[in-house]
C-alpha cells in the first residue's frame, strides 16, 4: 500500500472536528495565526495578487476555469489532513500550513547539538538560512512553469487531476517559503519573495537557480520521470531541513513533506502504468524480445529500453542538485545547525557533531574511480545523494517486479552515480553506467545508447495524444489501480469548461 493510499482512505474518513484547525475564513487559510501579526499579514496579503499573476500566466495554460477534482489540506495532522472537491484552480486555497509545534525540542546535530531549537533567526546563520530558503523556494514554482503546457496532451482525465494537484501543491510550496522569507528575513525577505515569482525556468537572462530546473519537461513520460526522481530530490532536500533547529523551517518542510509523497507517488505509478501497457501490448501480439524497438512501437506503446534511457537522463540531471560531494558550504550548514543529515534525528551510531567521523566518497583519480575516506562534516552532500540513489532503487525494483509479472526479460538498473554528471566529482567525467571510466571517444561511440536521442524524443511526442474522456487512456498507459478518493473508474476528475 502506497503513501497516497493512507492518505486517501483516511482523508475519506475525516471527521468535521479536524476542520477547526485551519482558517479559512482568512484571505489566506493558515495555522500560524496570522491575524495576529497585521504586518505579516499586510506583507502576504501585497504578495498575493503578483502570486496569482504568475499562477495566471506562467501556471498551467488552459483548464483554468475548469472545474479539478483536487485535495485541500484542512489539517496538518497526518492521519487526516485533506478533503477532496471540485475546485477551479485560481480559486485553490493556497495557505500556510506548519506542522505542530513539538515542545521542547532541541537541536539535533553540529556544534549547537542539545540546545533549545531556535525560534528566531539566529543573527549568525541569517544569511546561509536566506541562501537556502530561496534555492528551495525557488524550485517549486520553477517545475510548475516547467510542466505548464502538459494538460493539453493530458493521457486522461486522471492524469490530467494529479498534474494539477502537483502543480497546485507546488504553488503552496512556493507560499511555505515565501511565509518564512517574509515573516523572518524582513525587507530581504521580501524582496527575495518578489524574485521567486520573476526568474523563470528556462529562461536566458532570469533563469531558475538550479539546472535541472531549467530543462524542459515536453512530454508525459518527463512528467512521471521528473515526479520520481527531481521530486524526491525534493524530498531528500526537505527531509534535511525538517531536522533544521531553526524551528519554523523543520515545521514547515515537515509538512511539506506529507504533501511530497503524492508526487512521488504519480511518478512511480505513471512510470509503473507505462511500462504495465507496453507489457501486455508485447505479451498479447507475442513479441519475447524487448529489443525489438521497431514491432514494439508499432503498437503504439513505449519500448523498455527507452523508458532505460528516459531514466538514465532525469536520474543524472537530478543528481546534480545534491550540489558537489565534498562541500564546505553543506559542512557549515550542519555545523550551525541549520541542514542535517537524511532521518538525522533518528540516526543511531555517531555523535550528530561529526569532528572526527569519515565518510567515503567515490572520485576519480588519475582516470579511474576510487572510494576515499572523506572528512564527513565536508562529504554530507555526498551522503544524502548516497541515500537518495537507495530511496530510488525501492521505486526501480517496484517497475522491475512488474515486468517480472509480464514474463518479459528486461530490467531497470539505475546508471552508476559518475555517469553524465555535470556537478561535483564526476563533472565532466566520462562515466559509463555500468562505472567504467572512458574516453572522450568511447563515450561518443556510446552515448546514443544511453541517453534518449532525437529519434526516441520524436517517438515520444508522436504518443502525446491527449485523452479526455472520463474512464478511458490513451495506448501507451494503463489505468491505475484505485481512483483518486476511491471514485470509481468512469470519475470525471477534470470537468473541461
Ligand atoms: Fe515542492
Ligand atoms: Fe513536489
Amino acid at each position: 500500500m502506497s503513501a497516497e493510499d493512507t492518505v486517501s482512505d483516511a482523508a475519506g474518513a475525516i471527521s468535521a472536528d479536524r476542520f477547526v484547525e485551519i482558517s479559512y475564513d482568512d484571505v489566506i487559510p493558515n495555522n500560524v495565526a496570522l491575524g495576529a501579526d497585521k504586518q505579516l499579514q499586510r506583507a502576504l496579503e501585497t504578495w498575493r495578487p503578483n502570486y496569482l499573476g504568475w499562477w495566471n500566466s506562467m501556471g498551467p495554460l488552459g483548464y483554468q476555469t475548469s472545474d479539478v477534482y483536487l485535495r485541500t489540506a484542512v489539517g496538518v495532522d497526518p492521519a487526516g489532513w485533506a478533503k477532496f472537491g471540485y475546485v477551479k484552480m485560481p480559486a485553490y486555497r493556497w495557505g500556510i500550513l506548519l506542522a505542530p509545534k513539538v515542545e521542547g525540542r532541541a537541536i539535533p546535530f553540529g556544534r549547537h547539538k542539545g540546545e533549545p531549537a531556535w525560534q528566531e533567526v539566529p543573527g549568525e546563520h541569517r544569511a546561509l538560512l536566506r541562501r537556502l530558503i530561496v534555492v528551495q523556494g525557488d524550485t517549486e514554482p520553477a517545475s510548475v512553469e516547467q510542466q505548464r503546457f502538459l494538460g493539453a496532451t493530458a493521457p486522461s482525465l486522471y492524469d490530467m487531476r494529479n498534474l494539477f494537484q502537483v502543480n497546485v501543491e507546488e504553488g503552496r510550496h512556493l507560499w511555505a517559503m515565501v511565509y518564512l522569507l517574509v515573516k523572518y528575513f524582513g525587507k530581504d525577505g521580501r524582496e527575495e519573495a518578489q524574485a521567486l515569482l520573476e526568474r523563470q525556468s528556462g529562461q536566458m537572462d532570469n533563469p531558475r537557480i538550479l539546472g535541472a530546473f531549467n530543462e524542459r519537461t515536453p512530454d508525459w513520460l518527463s512528467f512521471f520521470m521528473f515526479t520520481f526522481f527531481t521530486d524526491r530530490d525534493g524530498k531528500m532536500q526537505l527531509a534535511a531541513l525538517a531536522e533544521s533547529g531553526f524551528d519554523p523551517l523543520s515545521r514547515t518542510c515537515r509538512f511539506m513533506l506529507t504533501e511530497e509523497a503524492h508526487h512521488m507517488f504519480v511518478g512511480e505509478t505513471g512510470v509503473q502504468r507505462t511500462i504495465e501497457a507496453t507489457c501486455a501490448a508485447m505479451v498479447k501480439a507475442g513479441i519475447k524480445d524487448p529489443h525489438d524497438v521497431e514491432a514494439v512501437r508499432k503498437l503504439g506503446v513505449v519500448d523498455l529500453p527507452l523508458l532505460q534511457r528516459k531514466l538514465n537522463f532525469h536520474a543524472s540531471v537530478t543528481r546534480d542538485l545534491f550540489g558537489s560531494e565534498i562541500s564546505s558550504n553543506a559542512a557549515e550548514a550542519f555545523g550551525s545547525g541549520i541542514k542535517g543529515r537524511f532521518n538525522e534525528a533518528n540516526l543511531k551510531g555517531d555523535d550528530h557533531v561529526l569532528t572526527d567521523a569519515t565518510y567515503p566518497v567515490t572520485r576519480v583519480v588519475d582516470g579511474k574511480l576510487v572510494e576515499e575516506q572523506t572528512p564527513a562534516l565536508r562529504a554530507l552532500n555526498a551522503r544524502l545523494l548516497d541515500d537518495f540513489i537507495v530511496d530510488c532503487q525501492g521505486g526501480v525494483d517496484r517497475w522491475n517486479k512488474s515486468i517480472d509479472k509480464s514474463g518479459v526479460a528486461f530490467r531497470f538498473i539505475q546508471p552508476h552515480k559518475g555517469f553524465n554528471r555535470r556537478i561535483g566529482e564526476f563533472g565532466g567525467k566520462r562515466i559509463s553506467p555500468a562505472g567504467e571510466a572512458l574516453t572522450e571517444d568511447e563515450w561518443k561511440a556510446k552515448s546514443g545508447e544511453w541517453l534518449p536521442n532525437d529519434d526516441d524524443m520524436q517517438f515520444i511526442a508522436s504518443l502525446m495524444k491527449p485523452c479526455h474522456e472520463p474512464g478511458k487512456y490513451t495506448s501507451w498507459i494503463a489505468p491505475p489501480r484505485v481512483g483518486v478518493n476511491n471514485q470509481p473508474g468512469d470519475f470525471e476528475y477534470v470537468k473541461i469548461a
